[in-house]
């Protein structure tokens, strides 16, 4: 079965068509962070704006077929989101759905984001790791948007477990990119930025020890997290000052540190909790390499089997809406899907 997934909920658009909720069969992505980094942070109107500009476009370079015979359902997010941007994807899928007579199917876009670590059968995606994830798991969401765990018993069956309380990890990412000087989006600037730390290693050790920072809740008898008092620890040793480029660093690895230990503790604490033995990472904090190097090492001395999405999937796309359609098949009258900007589990 392919499926046109569709997804434009922030400020990517993503067309992709997917075979059996597997196979990538094209998968394109325009993104429109080269207009936000010069306002550190993604401006809804604009963002609606470069959505409408992007996706007929991709549309077109999709392998669809005339009047989209080849193509046998469309799965769209819709949400949660910024209104502007999910009304894009969610009236173009409800138009083609209607003129093709194919089915419509609205996909949660953070469930989407599960969907992302199915996606591995095409050789160019291909991991040494080729195995599906398999029922029952623990899924941790994390994005910009959003840090949640959810206990997954099949498709379509999931509860939420906790999630945060404040700020999601990949907002926190952003925001202290921003104070410590570097570009929109943050989490990959902070992972580059960290990763020079070995070059600076020889220098005091006494200057650079003044920044290890707290893991937050993680002693907490529960499955949330909260990120806004570590944000402001780190914040509140930046500021006033004109830092050189070794503390810079080494903030940057220790902050990455505190995240990455909280998001591995309270995720493998909800997999033994529920004596689950896979866990899925996705959403765009889930490109982190130190996220996934420290989540698998975890994962061998726990005997958990850790998942992950290529990292080009972790970012927001369309394969993994369709890939998330495909698996919980539930077509809806393409007159009366409506984006839902605080859509939750
Ligand atoms: O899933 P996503 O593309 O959009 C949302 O649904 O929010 O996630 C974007 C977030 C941004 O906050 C970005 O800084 C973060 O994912 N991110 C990363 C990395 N790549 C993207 N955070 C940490 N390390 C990365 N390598
Ligand atoms: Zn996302």
């Amino acid at each position: 079965m392919l499926i046109l997934g569709i997804e434009t909920t922030c400020d990517e658009t993503g067309v992709a068509i997917v075979e059996d909720g597997k196979k990538i069969i094209s998968n394109f992505v325009s993104s429109s962070v080269f207009v936000h980094k010069k306002f550190g942070g993604v401006v809804p109107e604009v963002a609606a704006r470069e959505q409408i500009k992007a996706i007929i476009p991709l549309l077109k370079k999709s392998y669809i077929g005339r009047n989209g015979h080849n193509i046998d359902a469309v799965a769209v997010s819709y949400g949660p989101g910024l209104i502007g941007s999910l009304l894009i994807g969610v009236e173009t899928a409800k138009a083609l759905s209607y003129i093709w007579k194919k089915p419509l199917i609205g996909v949660n876009h953070l469930i989407g984001h599960v969907y992302s670590c199915w996606l591995q059968e095409n050789p160019k995606f291909q991991t040494q790791n080729s195995k599906f994830p398999e029922f029952p798991l623990v899924a941790l969401v994390v994005s910009g948007g959003h840090t949640d765990l959810l206990l997954m018993k099949d498709n379509g069956k999931y509860h939420w477990l906790g999630g945060t309380r404040d700020d999601a990890a990949g907002e926190v990412f952003d925001k202290v990119a921003r104070e410590l000087g570097l570009s929109y989006p943050g989490g990959p600037e902070i992972e580059r930025v960290a990763r020079n730390r070995p070059r600076f290693q020889s220098k005091s050790k006494s200057q650079i020890s003044n920044f290890k920072f707290t893991r937050p809740m993680i002693y907490k008898d529960n499955l949330d997290f909260s990120f806004s008092g570590l944000k402001t620890q780190v914040v509140n040793k930046i500021r006033n000052s004109k830092l050189p480029d070794d503390i810079i660093c080494e903030i940057a690895f220790q902050f990455q540190e505190a995240v990455v230990d909280t998001l591995v503790s309270k995720t493998v604490k909800a997999a033994k909790q529920n004596s689950v033995r896979s866990i899925v990472v996705a959403g765009g904090v889930a490109a982190n390499e130190r996220l996934r190097d420290k989540m698998h090492e975890v994962g061998a001395v726990e005997n958990l089997n850790i998942f992950f999405p290529e990292k080009e999937n972790s970012i927001d796309n369309g394969a993994m809406i369709a890939a998330a359609a495909y698996f919980n098949f539930l077509p809806v009258d393409p007159l009366k899907l409506l984006a839902d900007p605080a859509l939750h589990f």
